[in-house]
């Protein structure tokens, strides 16, 4: 009986909850979520050790900080960063929606898509073009909205060919989207900023990759596959392959990069795994399961946003570092002008059969 009145507390204290609550603040970090546990009435969170890795990774308790979200059912998926903006992006499922939070104190989301499928496993921000990527695994395919306040549209850039598209990740300074598929032929492949010129980087040997994430300072590609157990990295023209680790029979869903540490979130006994070059595996008991997992870090993008901003688009900027920056107009809009700063709502044109017969003047 006890027990009810305090599971029925517990419920209604969480339901009327409709702030988020959060201690993590823009510093670099290393930052995970992890699931609500139904059983307890503990909410969805975002976790986070700030700090610098190299100091924190030897301590046997780091001190963990937080955000929570307001609504018991709420649950997050992918995270994605913007340094500059300071802000974090995450999927939520139960709203199924993309949301934006400035990390300076305010608890104020933004919804910058709403209408995803409930499996949103990847989120990719172009830093320099503002610009948030995401992958939907139900709808297959990957979408592009801006990522800042004031600027909107979205964009289907990748579909032909999809099936269950999982991690994705960005290097905007050399125009690469890069994403991994789990369908009948999986495989990690990459395009262009648009979408275009798609080229297959690994698909022998790979099974389930989840996520993948670029060593920006050896132009290396890091996956870690969830049902070979294994974290590998490869050159991003597809040679060089290397295995980094294989682990038994554990569900590895997020990978991060930081100097000589390597990252990993793992589903199934809820650990937080640490590699590192010079030391043996680290692993830290989480007690709830992890998803994905980023470094919050200022030097994970570099570069400079200008070129886009000058612009001044309407809706979105690509700025491939081949072809230029350039204004973009989202699904059901025309360019309103020749370099599409604006863009209009498409004018459908209704053409009834019946008046097949005014054609052309010859
Ligand atoms: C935090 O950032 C948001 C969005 O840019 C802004 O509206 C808000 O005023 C900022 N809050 C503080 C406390 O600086
Ligand atoms: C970025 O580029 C613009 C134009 O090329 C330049 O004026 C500006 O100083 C640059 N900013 C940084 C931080 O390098």
């Amino acid at each position: 009986m006890g027990r009810l009145w305090i599971a029925i507390v517990l419920a209604l204290a969480v339901g009327l909850k409709t702030q988020l609550t959060f201690s993590i603040v823009h510093e670099k970090s290393l930052i995970w979520d992890t699931s609500r546990q139904r059983s307890f009435y503990i909410p969805a969170m975002i976790m986070a050790v700030q700090g610098d890795p190299t100091e924190w990774v030897a301590q046997t308790r780091p001190e963990i900080k937080y955000i929570e979200a307001p609504h018991f059912n709420w649950e997050f998926r992918a995270l994605g960063f913007d340094w500059d903006a300071k802000s974090i992006y995450w999927s939520e499922q139960k709203n199924k929606k993309i949301q934006a939070l400035v990390l300076n104190g305010s608890t104020d989301t933004r919804t910058l898509f709403a209408g995803t499928s409930t499996e949103v496993s990847g989120i990719a921000v172009d830093w320099l073009s503002r610009n948030l990527y995401f992958t939907d695994t139900v709808y297959n395919w990957i979408m592009m909205t801006p990522s800042t306040p004031g600027r909107a549209g979205y964009r289907i850039v990748v579909q032909d060919g999809l099936d269950s598209p999982h991690g994705l990740a960005i290097y905007p300074q050399k125009g690469y989207l890069i994403w991994s598929d789990w369908g009948a032929r999986p495989r990690i492949e990459v395009s262009d900023l648009e979408g275009q010129n798609r080229r297959i980087i690994v698909e022998r040997d790979i099974l389930k990759p989840m996520g993948v994430t670029i060593d920006y300072v050896h132009d290396r590609l890091y996956w870690v596959d969830s049902a070979k157990f294994t974290v590998e990295a490869v050159q991003l023209d597809g040679l060089g392959r290397q295995l980094i680790h294989k682990v038994e029979d554990i569900t590895l869903t997020g990978i991060a990069l930081y100097q000589d540490f390597i990252f990993l979130t793992e589903r199934k006994l809820a650990t937080l795994r640490v590699l590192d070059k010079k030391t043996p595996v680290k692993s830290y008991k989480l007690g709830r399961n992890p998803f994905d997992i980023m470094m919050y870090d200022g030097s994970q993008q570099a570069g400079n946003s200008s070129a886009c901003e000058l612009l001044g688009c309407e809706q979105m900027c690509i700025h491939d570092p081949v072809t230029g920056p350039k204004c973009i107009c989202g699904e059901g809009y025309v360019p309103g002008d020749e370099e599409s700063i604006s863009c209009n709502c498409k004018i459908f044109v209704i053409r009834g059969a019946h008046n097949g017969w005014i054609g052309p003047i010859a």
